[in-house]
């Protein structure tokens, strides 16, 4: 009596199933997260642990002006203190840092007719000339940038505070020019 239980009758009232119990037909989306999934890495681990992720910041803001003295003081007003002060020969420029929160406004003056500044200045007249952020692996960055086509002003390059540094055309950044920088900490 109790035998025709165990056959095709009982079956029949369970859902499709195939291996292990896994739904036959899979709704769509589920397979694109299937299909997502990079199994390039270790075994089963779908959802690899992320690398520690550092954001880029704002690390400065470069101003452009006929005379450095006169802005130094006009921030210096507003109480911003000159915290570096340098002439970098390969720019031609003076150069002075003024430390605002966690970012820095760059008061850039030119020393020579042909400097990029003095040509700014020129052409522009006083404003703000970059915008410069700090990143956590600047060749990285670089490797990236170039993969998407963006165009590089120069090949990264160490600035006279130590940092590396890389310009980024303002016809790539949404019209200014964009520096990157990374800090080389010993
Ligand atoms: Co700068």
């Amino acid at each position: 009596m109790q035998g025709g239980h165990t056959g095709g009758a009982g079956a029949s009232a369970c859902q499709p199933s195939g291996p292990r119990g896994y739904p036959v037909a899979a709704p769509m989306e589920s397979i694109d997260v299937w299909w997502s999934v990079d199994w390039s890495g270790a075994g089963w681990q779908a959802e690899a642990p992320a690398p520690p992720v550092f954001p880029p910041s704002i690390d400065h803001l470069g101003i452009a002006v006929h005379d450095l003295a006169a802005s130094i003081a006009f921030y210096q007003s507003l109480g911003l203190a000159v915290t570096h002060r340098e002439t970098v020969l390969t720019e031609k420029v003076d150069v002075a840092m003024l430390p605002a929160g966690d970012s820095r406004i760059e008061l850039l003056a030119p020393t020579a007719p042909d400097s990029p500044i003095a040509r700014f200045l020129e052409k522009r007249g006083p404003g703000l000339h970059h915008i410069a952020l700090r990143v956590p692996d600047l060749n990285a960055a670089v490797s990236r940038l170039q993969a998407s086509g963006a165009r590089l002003l120069n090949e990264p390059r160490t600035g006279a505070g130590g940092h590396t540094y890389v310009f980024v055309h303002p016809a790539s950044t949404g019209g200014v020019l964009l520096e990157l920088i990374q800090e080389n900490t010993k």
